[in-house]
């Protein structure tokens, strides 16, 4: 008998100013309904996860794709990670500086390549030579980035602070006021299977060539038909070093529900590392989990009998 679908996304957890609320739960919908269209057309949890990425990379509003934050030296860095729960298959780029839709040229790398990564000059490539047109770099930047992190590079110049992660200025850039938009997706679909799609710009004023958590597998995104699949957002750092969504699906596989485990990785992120960030997460059996430990985070979730989004959640 044919599994009824589920799909669950995020535009991210951090503190969003009230004017920039209606834009996150907009484009959380418009994701939702660009991949609940596949799911509801009998396609696959990896196609469906895919395309409602690929609506949030394309929205300014987010940190993936056009429209993310800035590095260091001015330019957008960007990163994704696909990954299919029933074959374990997995398709990553990383520091990728001229890809509209880097989630685009991961799935490529899931369906076409023997490999699981690609980063930088080596992706960019893959992706022309798999059909994926290459941007300029000055194609995904927009004012509004530019104008943020002029005015943050001004602040930690006019405090002389280091701009180190480990200093307090790092702390403070990684607090939950000035990031993190990335975005992800989770489905089921109706045979069974689930996958997990995550894609972000990073983290502000980053250091070129600092890779976060979101195209790594298990950190910010993984998928397992035997467990769940769950993608991540947030301080990047702390949400690699604990290997968070991998863990949060192991807790699962142990029989717990994902509402559960989803808080409880929050609690874990947390009190280990003091770190912050949200998570989405969904088994076989189409339970779901919502969680984050930000004032705020973008979702939304579909199933054949309901639909909802939102801002503000702290597991279902
Ligand atoms: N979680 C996104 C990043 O830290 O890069």
């Amino acid at each position: 008998m044919p599994t009824d679908p589920v799909l669950v996304v995020h535009g991210g957890a951090w503190a969003m100013p009230d004017d920039m609320v209606e834009a996150h739960i907009q484009g959380a919908r418009n994701a939702l309904q660009a991949g609940w269209r596949v799911l509801d057309g009998g396609g696959s949890a990896l196609d469906a996860v895919e395309e409602a990425v690929v609506i949030m990379e394309d929205d300014d509003t987010f940190d993936a794709g056009r429209g993310s934050f800035l590095n260091r030296e001015g330019r957008v860095q960007l990163d994704a990670l696909i990954m299919d729960g029933a074959t374990l298959r997995a398709g990553g780029v990383g520091c990728v500086e001229h890809l509209l839709n880097p989630v685009r040229a991961a799935r490529k790398i899931l369906s076409e390549s023997p490999h699981v990564y690609f980063v930088g000059e080596g992706a960019e490539k893959f992706a022309a030579e798999h059909g994926i047109p290459l941007c300029k770099n000055e194609d995904l930047i927009i004012p509004r980035e530019m104008e943020r992190l002029r005015k943050y590079q001004q602040e930690i110049a006019r405090a002389g602070r280091s701009d180190d992660s480990s200093s307090q200025a790092g702390k403070e850039l990684f607090a939950p006021e000035i990031s993190h938009d990335t975005v992800g997706a989770v489905g089921l679909d109706r045979d069974g299977n689930i996958a997990a799609a995550t894609s972000t710009g990073g983290t502000l004023n980053k250091a070129p060539g600092r890779l976060g958590d979101s195209s790594l597998i298990g950190c910010g995104c993984y998928a397992d038909n035997l467990s769940a699949a769950a993608s991540t957002t947030g301080w990047g750092e702390p949400i690699m070093k604990l290997v968070l969504a991998k863990w949060t699906a192991d807790r699962i596989a142990a029989g717990n529900l994902p509402e559960w485990a989803a808080q409880e990785a929050m609690n874990h992120l947390k009190q280990r590392l003091d770190g912050h960030g949200g998570i989405i997460v969904l088994n076989r059996d189409g339970q779901i989990g919502i969680a984050h430990n930000t004032p705020r985070m973008a979702w939304a979730y579909r199933t054949v009998k309901k639909q909802e989004a939102g801002i503000e959640r702290n597991a279902l």
